[in-house]
């Protein structure tokens, strides 16, 4: 399944389906930025404000897309510092309950890190609740383990968890 990069009106057409997949997600127990239960249209809200980051220009999002159904998603966050333009966060890598343990998870960073090299970013860093499954894909896939940050942000049910920070150079171009 080869995922879509999604311009501004296409986001806001995919928001519902990206709603689903993060709803699902924090139900799943995933520490993504949320509290469970997440509003539907509150996920909504969410993604339609993403949409203006992505015409900004400060935002990429992809989705893998199964019909009319969003299984997967990752974004990429620029840095909008001057000192900071070769340098981008990678937020958001979700895959729907139903469609894990088949390498899609692979090709989403794979396809974001491919779109930041050419976009000439030469830095990627992220962080993950510590000792969820995301870690190993990121071992495995050559991203480097920076270290833990403790009580860094409460998992979907108010409990704080530590964060585990990785980055990865990029070759440029
Ligand atoms: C983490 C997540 C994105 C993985 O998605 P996926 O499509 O199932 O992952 P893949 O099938 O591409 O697997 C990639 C690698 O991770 C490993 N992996 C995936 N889920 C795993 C699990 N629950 N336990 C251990 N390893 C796991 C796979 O074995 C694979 O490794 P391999 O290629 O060396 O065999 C998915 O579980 C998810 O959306 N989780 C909730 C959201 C989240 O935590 N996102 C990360 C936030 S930073």
């Amino acid at each position: 399944m080869t995922p879509t990069r999604l311009d501004a009106p296409g986001l806001l057409d995919r928001a519902r389906e990206l709603a689903g997949l993060l709803t699902d997600t924090v139900d799943g127990g995933a520490s993504v930025g949320f509290l469970a239960p997440l509003d539907p249209e509150d996920a909504v809200a969410w993604w339609h404000e993403r949409a203006e980051q992505v015409a900004a220009g400060r935002l990429a999002v992809w989705a893998a897309l199964d019909g009319d159904r969003a299984v997967g998603t990752v974004s990429l966050a620029f840095a909008d510092k001057p000192n900071s333009r070769h340098r981008a966060e990678l937020v958001k890598l979700m895959v729907h309950r139903d469609a894990r343990g088949k390498g899609l998870a692979r090709t989403l960073l794979g396809t974001a890190e491919k779109a930041a090299a050419a976009a000439g970013v030469t830095l990627l860093h992220l962080d993950t609740e510590t000792g969820s499954p995301a870690e190993h894909l990121y071992r495995a896939t050559g991203w480097t383990r920076a270290g833990i940050v403790p009580d860094y942000a409460a998992n979907p049910y108010g409990v704080l968890r530590p964060t585990t920070l990785y980055y990865k150079h990029l070759a440029a171009g």
